[in-house]
């Protein structure tokens, strides 16, 4: 990949020296298991990685939001509180809406744009929530110009509303994982009520993000599909008359699920159900250090995803199949799916193997591979409000 430039230098070439400069930081994320969930209210386990977004920025004396990114050029506007949406699929809309979440946090007051630089070292469109990182980063950024220091919980409320400003009804878990997640950790992450708890991944536990080098655009064709998923799931639980899916899932899900006629809401109303008892029993066998016992579960994941909800795809299918014949220790797609990463969960001694098997298995064929982009070792790092990234 190409080097990164400095977030601070891209700043001053852009827009001058401005007055005092501030960085801020907000991680991507792999989740490790329990998608399709999050918007249905149950715990899932993601972990924020070391790639992330970076904005360098200066506070301005007017309400101009300025700001440029390497591959995808500048763009300025005004920060009005009733912004609309730019053409679908501009980066802009990821400015637009923080700058919306940003206005509802700091109320009327007057506000105070910014110059910014962005810089990214999360491959875009690739199931490791690049935009949702964009969006925590810039909206902590305009929050900070503005004086305001926001708490997770408040910031939990409206940013994943703020997402749905970009067209895709998703649920809280990469806004939360990418703001509350600890250095070493994955983040068990419950919405109902808000809590991240933060579990120790051992120390001999490697997990590398595997690009299927298909992506998966959010703004795109793969946002009708997931939408469609969403619904599904949510018009399964009024048919069968349960509150919610917690609900559900107190009762006996698989029996409730026979009253449904076969197709796609019963199948999402299965996935749900059971990836909800995966998280939980994921998360024992993270405790107990059960290496084979959470592959087992990562193997369980992806075939309801690809059986059920059916949002994997050919290509996710054989990254998973050739990380397993590499000697992993478990894989799955990770994120919406559609295209986009496999997480390949393998022990830390097996990972140069795992890693060359796939390269030889998968991506040898593949001419567009770059190892630096595509196959990138996932290490739980710290999320964006922790002490250690201020
Ligand atoms: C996307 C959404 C998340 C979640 C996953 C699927 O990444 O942004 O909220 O729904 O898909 O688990």
């Amino acid at each position: 990949m190409q080097a990164l430039p400095d977030a601070r230098e891209l700043l001053a070439r852009t827009f001058g020296a401005g007055g005092e400069t501030w960085l801020v930081h907000a991680p991507g994320r792999v989740n490790l298991i329990g998608e399709h969930i999050d918007y249905h209210g149950l715990a899932v386990l993601p972990m924020a990685i070391g790639r992330r977004v970076r904005v360098a920025f200066h506070r301005r004396d007017d309400r101009t939001i300025r700001a440029a990114s390497v591959g995808y050029g500048r763009r300025e506007f005004a920060w009005t509180p009733d912004l609309a949406p730019a053409a679908a699929g501009d980066w802009e809309n990821y400015l637009r809406a923080a700058a919306r979440v940003a206005s509802v946090l700091c109320g009327e007051r007057d506000l105070r744009g910014v110059d910014a630089a962005v810089v990214s070292d999360l491959p875009a469109a690739a199931g490791l929530s690049s935009s949702s990182a964009l969006l925590v980063a810039f909206t902590l950024a305009l929050l900070r110009a503005n004086g305001r220091r926001a708490t997770f919980e408040e910031l939990m409320e409206v940013l994943p509303e703020g997402e749905q400003f970009v067209g895709t009804r998703g649920g809280g878990m990469d806004h939360a994982a990418s703001l509350a997640s600890r250095a070493g950790c994955a983040s068990l992450i419950e919405f109902e009520p808000l809590s991240v708890r933060p579990i120790p991944v051992p120390e001999d536990w490697g997990f590398l993000a595997a690009h299927s080098l298909e992506t998966a655009e959010k703004s795109g064709g793969a946002r009708h599909e997931y939408n469609l998923r969403r619904q599904a799931g949510a018009t399964a639980l009024a048919r069968l008359g349960f509150a919610s899916y917690r609900a559900a899932i107190a009762g006996r899900p698989e029996e409730s699920a026979q009253s449904l006629d076969p197709g796609p809401e019963r199948d999402s109303f299965l996935h749900v159900t059971s990836e909800a008892a995966r998280v939980k029993q994921a998360v024992d066998a993270m405790v107990r250090q059960d290496a084979a016992g959470f592959g087992h579960l990562l193997l369980e994941s992806h075939a309801s995803l690809r059986d059920r909800l059916k949002v994997s795809s050919p290509a996710l299918d054989r990254l998973v199949e050739a990380a397993m014949e590499s000697g992993a220790a478990g894989a799955r797609l990770t994120g919406a799916g559609f295209g986009g990463c496999a997480v390949v969960f393998c022990r830390k001694p097996d990972m140069p193997a795992v890693r060359r098997g796939l390269i030889e298995r998968y991506y040898r064929a593949r001419p567009r591979f770059d190892e630096e982009r595509h196959l990138i070792e996932a290490v739980p790092g710290p999320g964006a409000l922790c002490p250690e990234m201020a």
